[in-house]
């Protein structure tokens, strides 16, 4: 266990990696907001198997987040987050601050297609400009070799791979397995805003999931049971944002060209919006 060297500064992050890019080492980065659990701990464990150093971001991104939502309430715990990130032996985290990313007269920004339409964006407008901004950021300051992303937020991975290819970004993108509470719930920083009965209800978002993937890959039609898993999820007092079947490589509609399809859903409960996504 070694605690990992903190850099606040983008300077000193590429002061920190320039030995190891030196010798030759591979650089993984994983990028987080922090209030670390299993499923981003997941991610620094594959970072670990592709490459001799990790560095792990924690920086709860304004950009990301509209005037109404959670940025100013998003769970912050830095030294419980190092403890952990010791734990797993990381090198180095790098935690800015805003000023950092976003010093005084910033003015560009990061917009991309394809991937980013619909589903999310649909709902958050603002979301994904706010993320591809602030991980070319990260990815330029850190240069690592891979950066490994959650499957979590599959569309999210979809926008960071179209944009790494798009703008010839030099770092392989690597998506990395949903991790699950026992009773199915994905891992999330936002689990901690369900009251516990509502935290009882939202395991069924996953099992009505698996259940409406079950029966197309039976080969039900996907018309016919989406809407009813709909119904389901609003049976058990969700509110539904979307919930649809995608092209798993474009996100775009399902063509007779696809070759692997996801079903993604986003729902509230109370006060609370999860996102789920799964393979078909
Ligand atoms: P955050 O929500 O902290 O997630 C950081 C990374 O952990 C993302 O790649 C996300 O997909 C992954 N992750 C979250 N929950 C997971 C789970 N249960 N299993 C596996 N991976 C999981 O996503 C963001 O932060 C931000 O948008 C970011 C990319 C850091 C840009 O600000």
């Amino acid at each position: 266990m070694t605690a990992p060297e903190i850099h606040r500064t983008i300077d000193e992050l590429r002061a920190a990696l320039r030995p190891a890019r030196q010798v030759g080492d591979r650089i993984a980065m994983v990028p987080t907001m922090g209030a670390l659990h299993e499923g981003h701990l997941s991610l620094v464990e594959r970072a670990r198997v592709e490459a001799d150093r990790v560095v792990v971001s924690i920086f709860v991104n304004p950009t990301q987040f509209a005037p109404h939502e959670d940025f100013d309430a998003y769970p912050r715990d830095e030294d419980k987050d190092l403890k952990l990130l010791g734990a797993f032996d990381v090198e180095a985290a790098f935690i800015p601050s805003v000023r950092e990313m976003y010093p005084q007269g910033f003015a560009t920004g990061v917009t991309v297609g394809g991937p980013s339409e619909g589903l999310e964006s649909a709902f958050r407008p603002h979301f994904f400009d706010g993320v591809a901004l602030v991980v070319t950021k990260l990815l330029l300051a850190a240069m690592p070799d891979v950066a490994i992303f959650g499957e979590k937020d599959y569309q999210q991975l979809c926008v960071v791979r179209r944009m790494a290819r798009d703008l010839n970004i030099p770092t392989e993108i690597i998506g990395a397995p949903t991790v699950r509470e026992p009773d199915g719930l994905a891992m999330s920083s936002r689990n901690v805003y369900l009251s516990p009965e509502e935290r009882r209800t939202a395991a069924s978002l996953p099992e009505i999931l698996r259940e409406a993937v079950e029966r197309i890959v039976g080969g039900e039609d996907t018309h016919d049971v989406l809407p009813i898993s709909r119904q389901r999820l609003e049976a058990r007092g969700f509110k539904v944002d979307y919930l649809e079947l995608r092209d798993g490589d474009t996100l775009g509609p399902v063509t007779d060209d696809t070759r692997s399809r996801r079903i993604l859903v986003a729902a509230w409960l109370g006060k609370t919006r999860l996102i789920d996504n799964m393979a078909v």
